[in-house]
């Protein structure tokens, strides 16, 4: 059981330090929902990879289609589900891209083969088959050899700027808790919601 708390980064700290503890695979993992230039939503899933009070990092392909649709619009939804806690976080806001030096700071973290496929990827778009995948790897592979492999420029980060985050925790016979918290000027303001 969960306290609503004046401040919904120290409640997501909690939750996230529980979920790392128990979900067994990626308790980073979120479904990131986008919109295209007409409204269309589209979503998929995406990891954590940084957080603090300025917003919620995570990383991809420029020139994918999600990419594309931030691009076209700023605005985002995050959803967390953890079910090993019967837990759920949703966030919104909108996206800033992360600074050179935080994506290439990351970017150097990842091992070598992750790095290769970042070059090799074209994401989102049309694969002739495994074997195209697998030759552009060869090539990329043989083309940084022993050297540093360096960020390719279509590969970087966002950080989504929260204006609206909402708890979500299961209670018996679906009487629910849900914690709203909203962003409005220089503070947030924090709610219960019926469930
Ligand atoms: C658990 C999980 C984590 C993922 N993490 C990422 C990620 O951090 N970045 C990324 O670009 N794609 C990630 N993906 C793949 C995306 O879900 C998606 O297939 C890909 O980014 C292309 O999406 P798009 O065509 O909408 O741009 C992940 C998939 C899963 C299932």
């Amino acid at each position: 059981m969960s306290a609503m708390e004046n401040d919904p980064f120290s409640l997501f700290a909690k939750w996230m330090k529980e979920a790392e503890k128990n979900e067994p695979n990626d308790p980073n993992a979120m479904a990131l929902a986008t919109v295209d230039g007409d409204g269309r939503p589209s979503s998929r899933m995406v990891l954590l990879k940084g957080w603090d009070q300025t917003g919620f990092v995570f990383y991809t392909n420029l020139e994918s289609r999600k990419g594309g649709e931030i691009q076209a619009n700023p605005n985002v939804a995050l959803l967390f589900h953890w079910k090993s806690l019967k837990r759920q976080i949703r966030i919104e806001g909108a996206v800033q891209p992360v600074t050179p030096e935080e994506a290439d700071a990351y970017f150097a973290s990842r091992p070598r083969i992750s790095q290769i496929g970042a070059w090799a990827s074209l994401q989102s778009r049309p694969l002739e088959g495994r074997f195209e995948l697998e030759r552009r790897v060869a090539e990329f592979t043989a083309k940084f050899g022993l050297g540093e492999i360096t960020r390719p420029p279509h590969w970087s980060g966002f950080r989504v700027v929260p204006r609206a985050m909402e708890f979500w925790h299961d209670r018996p016979f679906r009487l629910h808790d849900r914690f709203a918290y909203s962003h409005d000027g220089d503070g947030w303001t924090a709610r219960h919601l019926f469930p």
